[in-house]
Order: C-alpha cells, then structure tokens, then sequence
C-alpha cells in the first residue's frame, strides 16, 4: 500500500465516457484535520480504526483479514450457497437483513464487483441505492467526494465503494468515523492499490479447488500478467500470510514485475516467492496459475498492441503442460490472456470464481451486520 499516495479527488478522476457530460464547478477540495497524519502511518497501525467491538467494521485493506476470520467467512459462505439452494433457504435469507440498506457507489466500471454486491444485498434482503458515475450525483455541481459519501450515510445502513483513486475507500471510512453518524464502507477496489473483498472470493475459490486436496496450505501458486498494476494480484499476496508453506511464483515482463512494498511483505513474513519472465518453464510445478490482463486504464499515454505480451498468455497447448490438478484462475475482465477453448477444462475456475465473489460477498455483508449466527444455527 502507498501510504505516501497524494490524493487528489477532481475532475479528472472522472470515467472516461463522462467527461462528455457536462459539468457545472470542479469538485471542491477540503482539508480535513488529521487525515495526512493518519493516512501516512503504517498499514498495521491503522487497521484498529477499521474495527469496533473486536469485530472489523470497515473493510479496507486485505490486512485485516486473519485466517480465523478468513475460514470463518468462507464457511459462512457455503452455508449461505447451501441454504440458497431451496425456496424455504432463500425466503430465511432474505429475512435476516430487510430493516438496512446499502448503497453502492461505484465511479469507477466494474460488472463483477458491482452485480455480485448487488446480488449478495438482495440475498440477504437488504435494500439498495445506486450511483455508478458522478455526473449522476451532485458531485457535478463541485460538490466534494467526502460531503457526497456523508450525504450516503444520512440514508444508509452501508457503502460499498469502487473509486479509480487510490485511499479513496480508506479516507471515506475515517471521514465517517469521526462523524455522529458512521456507517460501515466496503472497499470495491480503490485505484490501482487493493480491491480486499476480491482477494476474500480468491482465498474461497482456491480453497474451494483444493477442497480435496488439502486446501491452500502447502500450495504454490503463480501470478501471471500485470503485476504492477493489478491490486486484485496485490491484495491477494497479503492474504498468503496467513496460510502454511505457500509459495508465490510472479510472472510478468519487467514493465510490470509486482511493486517493492508487496515482496517486501513477503520477505518480512518469510513468505517464499520468485520473480520470472519465463511463464512455460513454471508452469508444471504449480497448483494455481492466476491470471490477469493488462490494466491499460492506469496507462499515462496510449497503449500499443505491442504491448499485449503473448508470452504471458496461457494457450490451449498448454494445458498437456499443467498439473491434473492445477485451478486457472482470472479476476476477470479477460482480454486474451486465457484462449477461450481452456473454458471447457475443468481446471478453468474463473467462472466459478466470479460466483463464489457474490457468497463470499453475501458472507462478508451477514458478518458485519452480525446476522451470521443465525445462519450457523441453521447446520447446527
Ligand atoms: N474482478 C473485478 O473486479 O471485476 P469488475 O471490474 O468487473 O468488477
């Protein structure tokens, strides 16, 4: 995590296709008393703002996640699948939180993230608001990004936030933590930085793969692509941490090898790791090949088709060069990173993976409302 970031909410932070529309004032800016200082410090010292009562409250950084609460949710998670399978399961579901409503704030594109929130709010019943673009809000009348967040919770019971910002969702939560009235805010993916609740459907879709063969633990698994940019690969090698003898293999051309302050974790938690441009010569070692596509949106100036990097695609020639077991998977959008005829092998897990985000999800939302009791009760 940068924690030198500058923010800069304006304009420009804008989706492309809504710069077209017009605009009355540039955001306005406000200072905010405490906020640098505590921005800057060091993740670990911040993460207990991110809690109440011992339980976590805002979810921010892949940090807070412990692998006590990690196996907690994503049993949670089958619970919740299992339950939805039958109409009386479904009808108890959607009992458990129809009093609160959420509010999805997303500026920044996104299908996944979006649907599968959308979809888990409506499991458990919760009503929800929308705003996917800020020429929508009054942010086009130069209203600031925090008064617009603040305006949510006057309404809401909970924000989920995908913002192109880096600390967008981070400032957010301490913005409405020092207000009489906070609500819980969910980081959807802020900027290039972290996106915690995709790596959460990451650790439950590997752990779901190696169901049969022993879980997470003692498994190395690579990470293919745009390392640099991709904060799904970047959240998700802080959750290592919490699992035994995993070894994390980075595949990626130079441009994009994964950022210091990652390997610096890892070499800090003795997680072990290395660094190759050769994709092939791994990939009949590893027990997960997690792929990802450039992320041209960070891009400063146009991208050229040069930049594709066919050699860090996985083809259909391929598969014969993988384990039997190894699970594919891929935070989606795909471009051409995976050829489309590996979506018929079964170790091709990113469909599955996209469905296990809107559980996990659900899972997330029960447990901060503190409605997962309940659920457990139901298998007990
Ligand atoms: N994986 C992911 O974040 O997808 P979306 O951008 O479609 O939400």
């Amino acid at each position: 995590m940068g924690s030198k970031v500058t923010l800069k909410y304006s304009i420009i932070s804008i989706p492309m296709q809504e710069k077209k529309m017009q605009k009355y004032a540039e955001q306005t800016q406000q200072e905010f008393e405490g906020w640098e200082e505590f921005f800057n410090k060091p993740v670990d010292e911040k993460l207990e703002n991110f809690k109440r009562n011992d339980r976590i409250y805002d979810v921010i950084y892949a940090q807070q996640f412990d692998r006590n609460f990690l196996d907690y949710l994503c049993n949670l998670a089958d619970m919740i699948r299992l339950l939805a399978k039958t109409k009386v399961g479904q009808s108890k579901l959607r009992h458990l939180l129809p009093h609160k409503r959420a509010m999805l704030y997303f500026v920044q594109p996104s299908t996944r993230t979006f649907l599968s929130f959308q979809n888990a709010c409506h499991i458990l019943g919760l009503t929800i608001s929308e705003i996917r673009g800020t020429s929508t809000s009054s942010e086009v009348k130069g209203e600031s990004p925090e008064d617009t967040i603040r305006t949510f919770a006057s309404y809401v019971d909970l924000i989920i936030s995908r913002h192109p910002e880096a600390g967008f969702a981070e400032k957010t939560a301490w913005v409405l933590n020092q207000t009489e009235h906070p609500v819980p805010v969910l980081n959807g993916g802020s900027g290039p930085d972290q996106h915690p609740t995709q790596a959460l459907l990451d650790i439950y879709t590997l752990e779901r793969e190696f169901r049969t063969i022993g879980g997470l633990d003692g498994k190395k698994i690579a990470m293919v692509g745009d390392l640099k940019r991709g904060r799904t690969v970047r959240s998700l090698s802080y959750l290592m941490k919490n699992y035994q003898d995993v070894e994390l293999i980075y595949v990626a051309p130079e441009v994009f090898r994964m950022k210091d302050d990652i390997t610096e974790f890892l070499r800090k938690h003795r997680i072990p790791f290395h660094e190759t441009d050769d994709f092939e010569s791994i990939m009949p070692e590893v027990d997960a090949i997690y792929m990802t596509r450039i992320q041209n949106e960070y891009a400063e100036g146009p991208v050229s088709e040069a930049e594709s990097f066919p050699e860090f695609h996985l083809k259909k020639k391929h598969l014969s060069m993988i384990q039997t077991h190894c699970a594919i998977l891929h935070p989606l959008p795909r471009r051409y990173e995976i050829e489309i005829i590996i979506d018929k092998d079964p170790r091709a897990a990113y469909w599955r993976q996209e469905r296990c985000g809107m559980w996990i999800r659900a899972a997330l939302i029960a447990y901060i409302f503190g409605v997962e009791k309940v659920i457990f009760e139901e298998f007990s």
